[in-house]
């Protein structure tokens, strides 16, 4: 088995959950600007794209050097030893990226950095002419922050936010990992009812399905490094053979989410049949202000519009108030609302145990956290 330096990227906001679940997995990392460096072997690899549920995609640092100018860039890219990661006929784009560095052009630096890795792939496969580019995708990044240069190869593929379940989406879905992320700031056990009253399509349901019964979410897809010619196949097939075993398809779950708009709640349904869940998670049209319940210390996660779009602050206002006096009544429920809106406490009614600062993509928000009565002793014992 090789030694990788692995590294998971978080969105803004994300890491330390990443890096918790990086821990889970058995390594040890290092967290900085929204990557969580670790290192591993293949098997790390594979286990990394198929489980962390709240990173973004994961990367193999090729190597990271001080670049002030291209000439610098060039000798030092050609240094790395990348006859180790790239077979004769790896297709390799090369994407790039530059904060607050010297080498600022971005399309320069890419094309120094493809030019390098031919010119050292041409002395180590002796040849003169062009490489083909048709055999598997090793998608590098050079990343220049502060004039050190990092180079990557992406053994993600599509970023990790796509679980293959999502068909159907509406107006403002919200990304899988935050969804992830979201069920995993809760105090939720999967013995508790779970509820989302603003379900779109369906994600959060979705995915506290999926961490109930502890599935992997990278089950229903592949990643580009299964083409890897130093990935094992034997790897891959041990991994999911592993994620097949931790699964625990028997647990019982009593999830649920509902949304005013019908389409929304069909398209929920269908998502949630892809992932598997068509019968266990259960959908229904309903508006927030209708939602009554017998059942005790529950969670409710719930992402509501935010009143951002012209027109629509009102009603949103409106809508957070009446959430307020409903949600009143759950005294033994923890409620966690994401909204962008900085005075949801006042509209809701009640001040928040406590406020998370998320980024739902570029927009910032706050999870506010509502947390309810703790169980009886007896009652803690028998969940
Ligand atoms: C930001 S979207 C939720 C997106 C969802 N998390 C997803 O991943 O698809 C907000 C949802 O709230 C629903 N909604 C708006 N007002 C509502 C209300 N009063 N009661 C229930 N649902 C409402 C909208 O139809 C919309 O689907």
């Amino acid at each position: 088995m090789g030694k990788y330096e692995i590294i998971a990227t978080a969105a803004m906001g994300m890491e330390a959950l990443v890096a918790k679940e990086v821990r889970a997995l058995g390594y040890d990392s290092k967290v900085e600007n929204g990557k969580i460096m670790y290192s591993g072997d293949e098997y790390a690899i594979a286990r990394s794209n198929l489980w962390l549920r709240t990173a973004d995609r994961i990367k193999i640092k090729v190597g990271e050097f001080k670049a002030y100018t291209f000439d610098e860039l060039f000798e030092r890219t050609k240094a790395l030893p990348w006859e180790e990661f790239l077979p004769e006929d790896a297709e390799f784009p090369v994407i790039g990226k530059s904060v607050k560095s010297k080498l600022f052009s971005v399309s320069d630096c890419q094309a120094i950095v493809k030019k390098a890795i031919v010119e050292r792939m041409k002395k180590h496969y002796k040849r003169n002419s062009w490489f083909e580019e048709n055999g598997a995708l090793y998608r590098i990044e050079v990343a220049l922050l502060k004039d050190v240069a990092t180079i990557t190869i992406d053994a993600s593929g599509q970023g990790l936010h796509k679980r293959g379940y999502r068909a159907a989406q509406g107006e403002a879905p919200l990304k899988e990992t935050m969804a992830a992320a979201l069920v995993m700031l809760t105090n939720w056990h999967p013995d508790k009812p779970f509820y989302d009253p603003f379900c779109g399509s369906g994600t959060i349901p979705i995915e506290a399905a999926l961490i109930g019964q502890n599935i992997a979410p990278g089950f229903n897809r592949d990643f580009v490094s299964e083409e890897w010619n130093w990935m094992p196949q034997k790897v891959w097939d041990d991994v999911r053979t592993e994620a097949e075993d931790l699964a625990k398809y028997d647990q019982e779950l009593d999830i649920a989410g509902s949304d005013i708009d019908h389409r929304m709640v069909k398209m929920a349904q269908e998502n949630a049949f892809e992932a598997g869940f068509g019968d266990l998670v259960k959908f229904k049209q309903m508006q927030v202000k209708d939602f009554t319940t017998t059942k005790e210390y529950g969670v409710i996660v719930g992402n509501p519009p935010y009143g951002e779009r012209i027109g629509e602050k009102n009603a949103v206002e409106m809508m957070y108030r009446e959430m307020g006096q409903v949600f009143r009544e759950l005294d033994t429920w923890s409620i966690y609302i994401l909204t962008s809106n900085e005075e949801f406490e006042q509209f809701y009614g009640r001040p928040a145990t406590k406020k998370r600062k998320l980024y739902n993509g570029s927009i910032k928000t706050d999870l506010y956290q509502y947390w309810g009565k703790r169980p009886p002793r007896n009652k803690e014992l028998e969940n």
